[in-house]
């Protein structure tokens, strides 16, 4: 690695117009990076002054010209990897049908390989540094019955962060993970929005008592991408408000 990093650094969001996507892409663009925005849907957001693409993380073929487009639209690779892009499935393993196994492997997991693997070839090709940052859960940390594949695929991204790190740390590419836990927006918002009462429990189940905002999630997702960190390589960042740290089943009365 010879070059330093940008001094506005081009970053792409896979799952960019999405909640928490589209949160990051702001809290990025005041840290004065430009900002590339990729999407399966590209939804009715305002998305005056970002670079917007249509992208299926789980094709290959459309992550390469994804990442082809943003380099032409701004003449260079993209320093800043943010790996977004997510789906869940409401299903137990036994219950889950492949074609919603499969799915939910593509887009949660190999397709953040994907995205990850494209970026980072780019980078090391122009011998650039760079910083990217998985959107993990803690649904990866802790099993969820209901919640099998999404969980599974959540586990293995938090494996594949710390193999990248480990392969890409000499080239002045940190790769880490943010692991929300209940996000009052995007996937999870959207069953709080059509029951309050999921979002009530959902909360009082929370050791802090708060659902996470996605601002809040952006800006730790940020942090990671700082290129003032050159140390902090395949770690994940807890944002989970303790959830991931209840493990005894007795409750207080
Ligand atoms: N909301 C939560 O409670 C929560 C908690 C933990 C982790 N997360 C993670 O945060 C990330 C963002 O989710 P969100 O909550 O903002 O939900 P969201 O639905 O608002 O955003 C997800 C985005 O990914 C896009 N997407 C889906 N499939 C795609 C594909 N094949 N190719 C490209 N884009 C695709 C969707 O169109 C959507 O815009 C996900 O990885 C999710 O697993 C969310």
């Amino acid at each position: 690695m010879t070059a330093t990093f940008p001094t506005q650094p081009v970053a792409v969001i896979s799952g960019g117009l999405g909640d928490i996507g589209f949160a990051t892409a702001h809290a990025l663009k005041q840290t004065g990076c430009r900002v590339a925005l990729g999407d399966l849907h590209l939804t009715g957001r305002d998305t005056a002054g970002f670079h917007v693409h249509q992208v299926d993380v789980a094709s290959e073929t459309s992550v390469q010209a994804w990442f082809g487009a943003v380099e032409s639209a701004f003449g260079d690779p993209a320093s800043v990897i943010v790996v977004n892009a997510g789906i869940v499935s409401l299903s137990s393993a036994l219950a889950a049908t492949l074609d919603d196994w499969n799915r939910t492997l593509a887009v949660n997991l190999t397709g953040a390989w994907l995205t990850a693997r494209t970026g980072a070839r780019r980078l090391i090709e122009q011998k650039m540094p760079g910083r990217i940052v998985f959107v993990g859960s803690w649904a990866g940390h802790a099993p969820h019955v209901e919640l099998a594949a999404y969980s599974t695929a959540k586990a293995g991204l938090r494996m594949l962060t710390q193999c990248l790190a480990l392969e890409l740390a000499d080239k002045g590419i940190l790769v880490n993970e943010v692991a929300p836990g209940y996000v009052n927006a995007g996937l999870s918002g959207q069953f709080f929005k059509k029951d309050p009462d999921c979002a009530a429990r959902s909360r009082a189940a929370v050791p802090v008592g708060e659902l996470i905002e996605a601002d809040e999630v952006a800006a730790a997702i940020a942090y990671l991408c700082s290129p003032a960190h050159r140390n902090l390589t395949g770690s994940t960042l807890l944002l989970d408000g303790g959830l991931s740290l209840l493990r005894n089943p007795v409750k207080k009365s």
